[in-house]
């Protein structure tokens, strides 16, 4: 089958296209044919070797981490779901290589129907991360909660989770991308110098919670919420010495990493987009869609780091 992956660090030329053998569904696990997979900018700064003292990997590195698409494997001990059942959902961590012809899943959900492939295919990865963070931040009814970088993928999807949530929205974004965020629920305003005055003008009363999608700004952010508690970053390496936590749910990175322990992995929060997505309160914003041949295309993209919502690989 075709695997997307890169054998070295460098530049997104590095990433190719190899054929590798289908790997099978062990207990737990399903293997669906893969219909889309998403593409992870933590992924693009792996490859770039930004990360490499952070997360080591093994070459080759199979790219992916969550996809959708048809099952046609199940492993042992997995029941409610059936040979042919359309889903969306992630692969181990550790494992990945979801931008491939086939894929093993060990969290999935029914595909709504009101999405596209594309859209499904985007979909595990962002609301697992935004539910997540928004439960670690306790976000609900009647807070008022700060998005930083809303207009990406994970800030897309964690504007409407919120929204959902019966929380107010204040989301971050270029100015070109603020109509965009109000149709998401969002009040928009943009970020770098500045926030939080204008934050204070868009919520007087303050912001009970900050979900950092973009890194780089956690001073400004943990001024505006008044303690680091009320910060959660998903970007942000440098997390701790600004007593804020890190989310993530790698679980190589264990105490005394650079990025310390991983949270549990809110596997729930795919159940709750399957719902929201029927009653229609949940889209999936996609940046741009490339067919797997051209993951490196989908790479360069995503390093400009103005992706408006997902960058999506289709089979
Ligand atoms: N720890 C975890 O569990 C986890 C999980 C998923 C993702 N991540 C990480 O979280 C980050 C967000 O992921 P993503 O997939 O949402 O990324 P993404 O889609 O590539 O984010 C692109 C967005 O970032 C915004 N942006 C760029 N620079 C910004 C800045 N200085 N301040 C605020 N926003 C800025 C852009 O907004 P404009 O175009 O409007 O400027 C654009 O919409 C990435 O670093 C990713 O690696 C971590």
């Amino acid at each position: 089958m075709r695997s997307v992956q890169f054998a070295e660090y460098g530049p997104a030329t590095v990433v190719h296209v190899a054929e590798v053998a289908a790997p099978h569904a062990g207990p737990g696990e399903i293997r669906v044919a893969v219909r889309a997979s998403g593409v992870a900018p933590g992924e693009v700064r792996i490859r770039s070797g930004a990360m490499r003292a952070v997360v080591p990997v093994e070459f080759p590195f199979r790219t992916g981490f969550d996809a959708a698409g048809v099952v046609d494997e199940i492993g042992g001990g997995v029941t409610g779901v059936g040979i042919g059942d359309e889903v969306f959902g992630m692969a181990a961590t550790a494992i990945r290589g979801t931008n491939a012809d086939f894929a093993i899943l060990t969290a999935w959900a029914p595909k709504p129907a009101a999405w596209t492939w594309t859209e499904a295919g985007g979909a595990a990865g962002s609301a697992e991360t935004a539910t997540r963070v928004l439960d670690r931040l306790a976000a609900g009814s009647g807070h008022t909660v700060l998005i930083q970088g809303a207009a990406g993928a994970v800030g897309t999807v964690a504007v409407q989770l919120a929204v959902a949530r019966g929380a107010t929205v204040i989301g971050t974004a270029s100015e070109h991308n603020h109509d965009f965020l109000r149709s998401l629920g969002a009040e928009p305003t943009t970020y770098g110098a500045g926030l939080a005055e204008r934050v204070r003008a868009l919520a007087p009363a303050g912001v009970d919670a900050v979900f950092d999608c973009a890194g780089g700004s956690l001073p400004d952010l943990v001024a505006i919420a008044g303690d680091p508690a009320r910060v959660v970053t998903i970007a942000d390496v440098g997390a701790a010495s600004h007593g804020v936590h890190l989310s993530h749910g790698a679980p190589s990175d264990g105490e005394g990493s650079a990025v310390g322990h991983a949270d549990p992995v809110a596997v729930h929060g795919l159940t709750i987009a399957v719902t929201l997505a029927g009653e229609g309160r949940l889209r999936v914003p996609v940046a741009a869609e490339f067919p797997l041949a051209e993951a490196a295309a989908a790479h360069e993209l995503s390093e400009t780091r103005h992706a408006r919502g997902k960058i999506v690989l289709v089979n």
